[in-house]
């Protein structure tokens, strides 16, 4: 029997599936809706709850912000750190991991921001440590342009030092709460960090407290040789969008080899595969629900602007029905390979419309019943050897329904064939990455 893989969610805090046969929505900005969802998947023992996040109303796709609003596609998107709060009291087991941009951030207020998340949400917190990938974010916080992407790193790793030291400026046991002594901290065990890098210079120490974890649980999702390297020094869980059974072995593989020569304990890292499967009560339900999904005109331009904005090419240039040009990017590499290079890579036949059709977050095609898919994931599980699925909505955008055929129908399918546990593991976030 194969042994239980980790499970999550990956949504933002932007629009739900407001147009959707099965979906009354578009204003989940109360975050009740966030709260709901995190709720079901928590009673379906889901490990955690992912929110992407990005900083700007993009004008990538055809020169616009037009696709963008109109289709709710990037824009709008709202701050998931005060929903991460409000989903951390709503709830007592499910992670909760938010993203949070190193161009937009000052190193302090998001050591600060996840020491204050990680104690609200008890030890349950996540931080997606992204660089931004778009000229848009850049010029939102005083730029001119996005940096190049080996430049975004370097100042990444820098960061990560400085938040690093800053979580551990306190010592675990400086806080004594002596009534009788009338000692709250105790100074000699709170330091001054006095960190003058390159890029960055804080005296620290932080102003809080330390949290349950210490530090939050470190996610990443960079794909590009340089993003794998970052991920293997700090990252205790990596996201990624891997081509079929075959480009996930391979991914998980490099990353874990990557991780050894970092000088850390390749299991000590948790690679977490995207999927989207598209479930039916019958095969040829899913089939059909499958084939709408693929010839939406509203999923296809929706990719392409996403795609756009994420790679910083205008993708409203190229003819549809034609092959793709030799593309490259500085910012997100793996979403563009993700969409050039999904069957046969650069100048393969494919049309950008066939392309854009695969869909953007899946790492193999899911079609069938909760069963059937099921079975094809314990495969595919089987095949890679580890450790984590995290499941996204084909649609591209998030609807109670969808969420209760993973809850009602897929989870216990994968409960019942020993890939996912029946009961949530108790404890911190990064415990649960680990057992
Ligand atoms: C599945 C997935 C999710 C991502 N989520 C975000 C995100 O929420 N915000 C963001 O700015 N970048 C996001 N990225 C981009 C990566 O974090 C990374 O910054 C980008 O891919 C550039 O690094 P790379 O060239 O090493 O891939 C995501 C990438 C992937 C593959």
């Amino acid at each position: 029997m194969v042994s239980p893989f980790r499970f999550g969610f990956f949504t933002n805090f932007g629009a739900d599936e407001w147009n959707g046969t099965f979906s009354n929505g578009g204003s989940p900005w109360t975050g009740e809706f966030h709260v709901e969802i995190a709720k079901a998947l928590e009673r379906a023992a889901f490990d955690f709850i992912f929110f992407d996040d990005n900083l700007l109303v993009p004008e990538t796709y055809g020169n616009s912000m037009d696709a963008y609003l109109r289709l709710s596609a990037t824009a709008p998107k709202h701050d998931p750190a005060p929903l991460a709060s409000l989903i951390g009291a709503s709830t007592k087991d499910i992670g909760v991991v938010i993203t949070l941009s190193t161009l937009a951030y000052p190193p302090y207020m998001l050591a600060r921001l996840c020491a204050t998340l990680d104690h609200i949400c008890r030890g349950r917190f996540g931080w997606n440590i992204v660089t931004s990938t778009e000229h848009g974010a850049a010029q939102n916080f005083g730029l001119d342009q996005l940096p190049l992407r080996v430049d975004r790193y370097e100042v990444a790793e820098e960061y990560m030092d400085l938040v690093g030291q800053l979580f551990r400026s306190w010592e675990p046991d400086a806080v004594v709460l002596d009534r009788e002594k009338g000692i709250y901290a105790d100074a000699s065990k709170v330091h001054a960090i006095n960190f003058a890098g390159k890029h960055f210079k804080s005296r620290g120490p932080l102003n809080t407290v330390p949290s349950p974890q210490g530090r939050p649980a470190y996610f990443q999702a960079g794909a590009s040789p340089v993003g794998r390297a970052f991920a293997a020094k700090y990252a205790d869980a990596v996201i990624v969008s891997a081509k079929g059974p075959a480009g996930m072995k391979a991914f998980r593989d490099d990353v874990r080899a990557k991780v050894a020569a970092a000088g850390r304990d390749p299991d000590s890292v948790k690679v977490f595969f995207l999927l989207a499967p598209v479930l039916g009560a019958t095969t040829s339900e899913a089939r059909a629900k499958h084939d709408r999904l693929r010839s939406s005109p509203f999923i296809l331009e929706r990719t392409l602007a996403f795609t756009s904005s994420i790679s910083n090419i205008d993708f409203a240039q190229f003819d549809l029905d034609k092959p793709l040009p030799t593309l490259t990017t500085e910012g997100g590499s793996g979403t563009l390979e993700k969409i050039i290079q999904q069957s046969g890579g650069q100048g393969s036949d494919k049309t950008l419309r066939e392309l854009a059709k695969i869909g953007m977050g899946n790492s193999v095609d899911l079609v069938g019943t909760p069963d059937e898919v099921a079975d094809e994931m314990v495969a595919i599980a089987e095949h890679v050897g580890g450790d984590g699925f995290l499941f996204t909505s084909p649609s591209q955008q998030v609807s109670r329904h969808y969420i209760t055929e993973l809850t009602e129908g897929l989870a216990p399918a994968l409960q019942k064939r020993g890939l996912m546990r029946s009961a949530s593991t108790p404890g911190t976030l990064r415990h649960k990455l680990q057992a």
